[in-house]
């Protein structure tokens, strides 16, 4: 059987535009693999990484971990919060290794308020995803406000297509 693909959505917001996005990969996925899996670290509360060996206890933590060694690849949405990925993700990222990711494919997209439309998100999730060697993919999105409607719903097809070319590739590459 094909390998997983783990999606994880970094915002830690009830009403996320970051979650929208990620709504539609996992969906575009799924229809064409019929199995992925997803962490939303909205629902997902992780403690806030110390390097206590008791925080191996927390089931969040044991989750991520096991979800992210059994994956054949990723693809991970980050919002914007100050130029940067959310906290919320990084803490995330720092529960796991290259162990987790050493020549894995990962497809980041994000989303943003506005602005540069997430980019400087986006570098900084490549930076960090380099710390724990992970093949990034070269292709990217990042979601523009007006793609996302105010049910928080991902509305413009041609974003679709480019999402759906990302999930491509990333498929490809598992
Ligand atoms: C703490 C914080 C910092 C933010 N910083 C930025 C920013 O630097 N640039 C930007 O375009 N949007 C910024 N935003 C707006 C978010 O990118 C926006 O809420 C977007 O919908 C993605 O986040 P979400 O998935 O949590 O909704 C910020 C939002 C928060 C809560």
């Amino acid at each position: 059987m094909s390998k997983t693909v783990l999606f994880i959505s970094g915002s830690p917001r009830a009403n996320s535009r970051t979650r929208a996005v990620t709504n539609v990969v996992y969906r575009l996925l799924r229809d064409q693999r019929g199995h992925a899996q997803l962490i939303d670290l909205h629902l997902h509360e992780l403690p806030l990484f110390n390097g206590d060996p008791a925080q191996n206890e927390y089931a969040s933590v044991q989750e991520l971990r096991e979800s992210a060694a059994q994956a054949g690849g990723f693809f991970i949405v980050t919002p914007e919060y100050h130029n940067g990925i959310s906290g919320a993700l990084k803490n995330a990222l720092d529960f796991l290794s290259s162990e987790h990711f050493h020549n894995k494919p990962v497809a980041i997209a994000a989303a943003s308020g506005g602005g540069k439309n997430g980019i400087n998100a986006l570098n900084n999730l490549r930076l960090v995803l380099r710390g724990v060697s992970a093949n990034v993919l070269t292709d990217q999105f990042a979601a523009d406000p007006s793609q996302i409607d105010e049910h928080g719903t991902f509305t413009d097809e041609a974003g679709v297509k480019s999402l759906n070319a990302l999930v491509h590739d990333l498929i490809a590459n598992v």
